[in-house]
């Protein structure tokens, strides 16, 4: 097996990591990080060889993850430049960075994959959207993309033109969860229900409610009027999100996520 590396040990590239090493043996991985203490760190808690440099890095393999953040592409891709082949599969991470313009920076004959994962990957609870030149990639090379992100949650090849939507979609959209988790237990904790079992009781709704879309295969609409009796509690909450314009709101978001993508 030829080594999975990964540029980058923050959020991301830890979260990627974890699900990594439940299906991959740590001597299929290394991985480079900015600062000394960072390497050490995951040195210590994974027994992870740590390239010296990140050149050393893509030099030892063969999918290399950039998990660094888009501003620091330029710098890493200076590093790398000379030492990728079009033997490596280059894992971008980053929303807004196309195919063709890593390309440009790294070589035409590069091969360049692009994903989009989420930090819930780091339970084994992610989504990723990935794109590439399928006729790049061997049909090998294709399913070890799979077992890397399919390790950490599930995994979709989607179109690249798509990319910018499953930013929206899956990749910020747990920061707008964990918002709405924390509303709807500050509300529990109005009428009197302590902070800790609020957050338990909301988040393990939401979980279930996002089980229920994904398991039953309902409409969200139709499992929404399951939940509303006539003339019951729940629909007077439903026409207070209305009047405040919950579902406005957060098409608004996805818009400012989308805008922000395409300027990266
Ligand atoms: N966070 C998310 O929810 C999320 C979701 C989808 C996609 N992404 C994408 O994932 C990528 C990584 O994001 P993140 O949230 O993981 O960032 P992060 O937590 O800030 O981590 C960045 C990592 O990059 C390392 N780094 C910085 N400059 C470097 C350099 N010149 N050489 C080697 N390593 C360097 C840092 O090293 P030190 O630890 O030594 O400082 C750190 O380990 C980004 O492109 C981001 O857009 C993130």
């Amino acid at each position: 097996m030829e080594k999975i590396g990964f540029i980058g040990m923050g959020n991301m590239g830890r979260a990627i990591l974890s699900g990594v090493l439940k299906e991959f043996s740590k001597e299929d991985i290394i991985f480079s990080a900015k600062s000394p203490e960072t390497k050490h760190r995951i040195y210590e808690q994974t027994g992870i060889e740590y390239a010296d440099s990140n050149a050393e890095c893509a030099n030892k393999s063969k999918y290399l993850i950039l998990a660094v953040k888009p501003q620091c592409y330029e710098e890493v891709l200076k590093e790398i430049r000379y030492m990728v082949t079009p033997a490596h599969i280059i894992i971008s991470l980053a929303p807004g960075k196309t195919i063709e313009q890593l390309k440009l920076n790294l070589g035409k004959d590069k091969r360049i994959v692009r994903a989009m994962p989420n930090t819930p990957a780091m339970i084994g609870e992610g989504m990723t959207g990935v794109s590439a030149v399928r006729e790049e990639l061997s049909d090998i090379e294709k399913k070890v993309l799979l077992q890397i992100f399919g390790s950490c949650g599930r995994v979709e090849f989607i179109e690249e033109n798509l990319m910018d939507a499953v930013v929206c979609a899956s990749g910020s959209s747990p920061a707008f969860v964990y918002l709405f988790i924390e509303a709807l237990a500050d509300g529990a904790l109005r009428c009197g229900m302590p902070r800790k079992q609020a957050y338990i009781f909301a988040a393990q709704a939401v979980k279930g409610a996002a089980s229920m879309v994904l398991e039953s295969g309902e409409h969200p609409g139709v499992l929404k009027d399951n939940v509303c009796s006539p003339a019951g509690t729940t629909i007077e909450g439903i026409a207070v999100l209305e009047e405040f314009g919950m579902r406005n709101a957060v098409l608004k978001a996805s818009e400012a996520v989308y805008k922000k993508c395409t300027k990266m």
